[in-house]
């Protein structure tokens, strides 16, 4: 891959990064993703879209959709997403996303998509019945980078095979073209948690839609709920090992102590220093206490926010119209490249 067209559009660079309203936003999403997207604003100019078009993949009642998107909204605010400094925004307010991601779909080879394993996962055996969107999910999850020429992609490592195929769909139109108009976006995936693990399940990845609850903690759950959910994490009987090469074959306690040093802003080493050698009957309450302490905090914010829905709407709706202001003139310039006759500077 060339690097000529690697560098930020001016000055800082520009992130963007994506979450779907769909629901139970979980502490995997924001050791995963929502905590660096916080830390990052600083440094970057950032964009965080709340994805919606993505949502509707899979079926999505029409209430709880609204319902999720303000969720989402509130959550970033809660957990400390500043939206004079970030563009916070929904993503079916900007129609330039699915526009270029119709450009995108016609510059993609199906072999590139059949390899995607998130399609994979989520069509199931069932596949005939999966819809046309949940196939060409990654077009339109390059789209969302793209429309803002980002170069940097804060992201939980589950999301790492949709940003090579944005790599490779930005190089294909900058190739069939012969003009540089799109970065490579770099994946930014960091931290001590980049994969949280199913607290049932040491082999499967926490998620929104595990039909158990106890599987994950959620960011609205209260403290007696973290406690409990913790307390019947699946683990194994044996204590904490004092290395962490023992940790490679148990998954589940491997899990745990991942959590806890991420919630902790510490090494797994420093956390095994701590508690090498002792049962989890004394880290479990620990960890249940320390996720307590990072989780409420955010959860009572998102509570109060909530309250008053016309407000995130406000924020969500000034959020577009700065996104549209970056992503039109973007596509005026595609629709040059391509030879599309019109309106081109007035798109
Ligand atoms: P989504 O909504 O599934 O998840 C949002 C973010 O949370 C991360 N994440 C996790 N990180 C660690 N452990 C986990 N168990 C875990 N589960 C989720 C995800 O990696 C993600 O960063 N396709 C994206 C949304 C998207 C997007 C984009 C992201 C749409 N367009 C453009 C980046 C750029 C998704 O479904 O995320």
């Amino acid at each position: 891959m060339g690097n000529s067209t690697e560098q930020a559009p001016a000055g800082k660079g520009r992130i963007f990064s994506g979450i779907q309203p769909t629901g139970n936003l979980h502490l995997g999403n924001y050791l995963g993703a929502i905590r660096n997207w916080v830390s990052l604003q600083n440094d970057f100019e950032s964009i965080y879209c709340v994805v919606d078009l993505h949502a509707i993949t899979v079926h999505q009642d029409p209430l709880q959709l609204q319902k999720s998107t303000r969720e989402v909204a509130a959550c970033l605010i809660a957990a400390g997403i500043s939206t004079d400094q970030s563009i916070l925004f929904n993503q079916s307010c900007v129609p330039q996303h699915a526009e270029l991601a119709w450009i995108f779909n016609c510059v993609t080879r199906l072999g590139w998509l059949n390899r995607m394993t998130q399609f994979k996962e989520k069509a199931g055996k069932n596949r005939e019945n999966a819809s046309v969107g949940l196939y060409a999910y990654p077009t339109l999850m390059a789209a969302d980078i793209l429309c803002y020429r980002a170069t940097h992609v804060p992201v939980g490592e589950d999301q790492k095979q949709h940003l090579e195929l944005t790599r490779d769909i930005a190089q294909a139109f900058n190739s069939i073209y012969g003009r540089d108009v799109f970065p490579l976006p770099n994946p930014q995936i960091f931290g001590t948690a980049t994969r949280v693990m199913s607290l049932r399940d040491g082999a499967a990845k926490m998620s929104k839609s595990d039909v158990s609850d106890n599987s994950r903690i959620n960011m609205t759950d209260d403290a007696d709920l973290i406690l409990q959910k913790i307390r019947k994490a699946k683990t194994d009987s044996d204590a904490l090992p004092s290395e962490v090469v023992a940790l490679s074959s148990r998954p589940e306690a491997a899990n745990l102590v991942g959590i806890y040093a991420a919630l902790a802003d510490c090494s797994t080493e420093n956390v095994l220093a701590e508690f090498g050698g002792r049962g989890f009957g004394e880290f479990k309450p620990m960890l249940a206490d320390l996720a307590v302490a990072r989780l409420s905090p955010i959860g009572d914010e998102m509570r109060r926010l909530l309250k008053n829905p016309g407000d995130i709407d406000a924020v969500l709706a000034k959020g577009a119209d700065r996104a549209t202001a970056i992503a039109r003139p973007l596509l005026a310039q595609v629709h040059d490249v391509i030879g599309f006759l019109g309106k081109s500077t007035d798109h």
